[in-house]
């Protein structure tokens, strides 16, 4: 979910709908304004995109200069409107990311002494339980933190009292709250960007932080309610909403900058001229360490899964890799020379982060690839690995996934040079392939139309498969998630050769098999593996090379042929066929392409 909160000296609500749109990547199933005005405490709520709450404001507008709004992504109770953000109890308004775990506790004492709950939502309790600390005669700001210090889990949340309207309590344990300073004015945000067409000037909030915002400054505090110092800095986010162009949607956009983001980003990391890996700052020696462990979540979990691979085949550094819901408590013994690496194109994952905190604790350097430079998980490392992705606005991962490999790729090559498994020629032949990236990219998207044609087969089955082996299997995984969260379509990716252990037994004529196989080392196996899908009647569509599409030696439903590309670079390109293929099939299927349903851009509850 996003929060904002604005102390401000003209009327706030068409204000926090303008920041409320940056930060509906956050979530968009319903959202939520509340002002005060002149002693008067109103909201104005609706179901679904911000549009609609955009409409009720047109219809019944709501005064005031102070105000707190809210985007959600649901975790406790359905999207409507009953649910959606601030709630309220007596003179009491709350926004809140996250998710408080002893709810169910904190509501059945707030029941028993008589407080009747109007939503199924976990923050409302924090509502009763601050307007009970008033109720007992405390005052605003002991309520407030009377009721902070009661609650368990992560949250981040603004708080705002009928009575003061020169104030917004905002407190983090968890999901980021950053503070916007303005010109007698003041503000609280999800992220930087939020807040970036007020102002530039930001304090970013720690864990066990919460803050009195008033249009003169802001108090901050530690959770022992001694005042805390923390540093104000120039955010360098863009105050213009980023546009789709002549694209009909960011996700379309997104794929077709990819060409010049990886390009970009590679040459960040990498000396083309000389051919060589750049001596950038690594937060550990790679020629002293000898395991790394990486772990993330989504998309870019895949990415990490291909830079396995990768540092082990080429860098001879054994590496584990986890998803991160699953690594934070798995308690993984981390030796003194290993050091962990987190993927994530916006920072903030909740589950990455507390990834990242538990290796902390192991005493293992950290080091992080992401997207957004300002973020949590950024900050919380020892090192950052950043990918010039730019911001990335379809909820699907595009052009972030394709900046990630880049950067793990030229990881890979630092890897390799510092534990000497690769030579200088070597070095060179594969910065060299990796120059051509881009230009392979470029090619790869003039397959558009072809692969719009197996979209339209897609678009008419319930099931697909997606196989792959090597580094062609985290692209499978890749493709079936992506067909699967904008198409909803099922999907299941799967290693080619693990086909015969079980998922063969749904092969049927029904069930279109996507074989992503380019002419490599183990072409030939591959082969094998779509032979037993063809024996039982399975429709095959081949994702190939030309190489590959002459030596199939086997009839397929489709077969999309790329140039052929040097197997290092390969699943670079391999992910864009992918993920036009379910572009495609979205668009002609209709869905919401870039704000798909349930699904939030950065998710920052567990
Ligand atoms: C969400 C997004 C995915 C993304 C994942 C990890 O589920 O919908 O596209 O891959 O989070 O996000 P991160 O920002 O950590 O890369």
């Amino acid at each position: 979910c996003g929060i904002v909160g604005i102390v401000g000296q003209t009327p706030v609500a068409p204000l926090i709908v303008d920041a409320l749109k940056r930060l509906e990547y956050r979530g968009y199933d319903s959202a939520g304004v509340a002002t005060l005005d002149l002693g008067k405490l109103d909201r104005r709520r609706a179901e679904g995109k911000l549009v609609n709450l955009e409409k009720r404001l047109g219809e019944e507008p709501l005064g005031g200069t102070i105000g707190i709004g809210h985007t959600r992504w649901a975790t406790h109770g359905v999207p409507n409107e009953t649910n959606a953000h601030p709630h309220f109890a007596q003179d009491v308004a709350v926004v809140h990311n996250g998710i408080i775990e002893n709810f169910a506790e904190l509501r059945d004492e707030l029941k028993a002494d008589g407080v009747a709950f109007s939503s199924q939502t976990d923050t409302e309790v924090i509502a009763h339980l601050v307007a009970s600390g008033l109720k007992n005669g405390d005052a605003p700001q002991a309520a407030a933190f009377a009721a902070l210090k009661r609650l368990r889990g992560a949250f981040a949340l603004a708080i705002m009292f009928r009575g003061d309207e020169d104030m917004i309590i905002g407190a983090r344990n968890g999901p980021p709250l950053a503070v916007g300073h303005g010109e007698g004015e003041m503000y609280l945000g999800s992220d930087a960007i939020a807040l970036a067409p007020f102002t530039n000037a930001i304090t970013y909030l720690e864990d066990g932080d919460w803050v009195v915002v008033r249009r003169g400054g802001v108090e901050i505090f530690g959770m022992d309610g001694q005042p805390v110092e923390r540093a104000r800095q120039q955010s360098v986010g863009t105050s213009l909403l980023v546009d789709k162009g002549n694209h009909r949607h960011f996700m379309e956009k997104e794929i077709h900058e990819q060409p010049e983001v990886i390009s970009h980003t590679l040459a960040h990391y990498l000396n083309f001229a000389e051919g060589t890996v750049a001596d950038f700052d690594l937060p550990f020696d790679f020629g002293k360490i000898e395991r790394l462990a990486i772990s993330a979540c989504g998309t870019a979990y895949l990415a990490g899964l291909i830079g396995k691979y990768w540092l082990e085949r080429y860098a001879r550094l054994p590496v584990d890799i986890d998803i991160a819901s699953e690594f934070r408590y798995r308690e993984m013994p981390l030796p003194k020379n290993s050091a962990a690496l987190f993927i994530s194109q916006s920072g903030e994952t909740a589950d990455t982060l507390a990834s990242l905190r538990y290796c902390r604790g192991e005493g293992v350097p950290i080091s992080a690839i992401v997207n957004v430079r300002e973020s949590t998980i950024a900050r919380e490392s020892d090192g950052i690995f950043p990918t010039l992705a730019g911001p990335e606005i379809g909820v699907a991962s595009t052009k972030a996934f394709t900046c990630q490999l880049s950067v793990l790729a030229a990881l890979t090559l630092r890897a390799a040079k510092a534990r000497g498994t690769i030579s200088a020629e070597e070095e060179q032949s594969l910065v060299r392939q990796l120059s051509e990236a881009p230009r392979f990219a470029s090619q790869a998207l003039k397959l558009s139309s072809g692969i719009e044609k197996v979209a339209r087969e897609l678009s008419h089955v319930r099931h697909v498969l997606y196989l792959g082996r090597d580094t062609n299997y985290p692209l499978a995984l890749e493709g079936a998630l992506k067909l699967k969260e904008i198409s909803y379509i099922h999907a299941e990716g799967y290693a080619a050769g693990e086909l015969k252990h079980g998922p063969i037994a749904l092969i049927d004529e029904q069930m279109p098999v996507i074989v992503i196989a380019p002419h490599d080392r183990i072409f030939e196996k591959t082969v094998s593996n779509m032979q037993e899908v063809a024996a039982r009647g399975g429709r095959i569509i081949l994702i190939t090379d030309e190489k590959g599409a002459k030596n199939a030696t086997l009839d397929t439903l489709e077969t999309v042929v790329l140039p052929d590309v040097p197997e290092f670079v390969a699943p670079i390109i391999y992910a864009l066929p992918v993920q036009m293929l379910a572009y495609h099939t979205a668009v002609i299927m209709g869905t919401d392409v870039d704000q798909p349903r349930n699904l939030a851009k950065s998710v920052t509850v567990e």
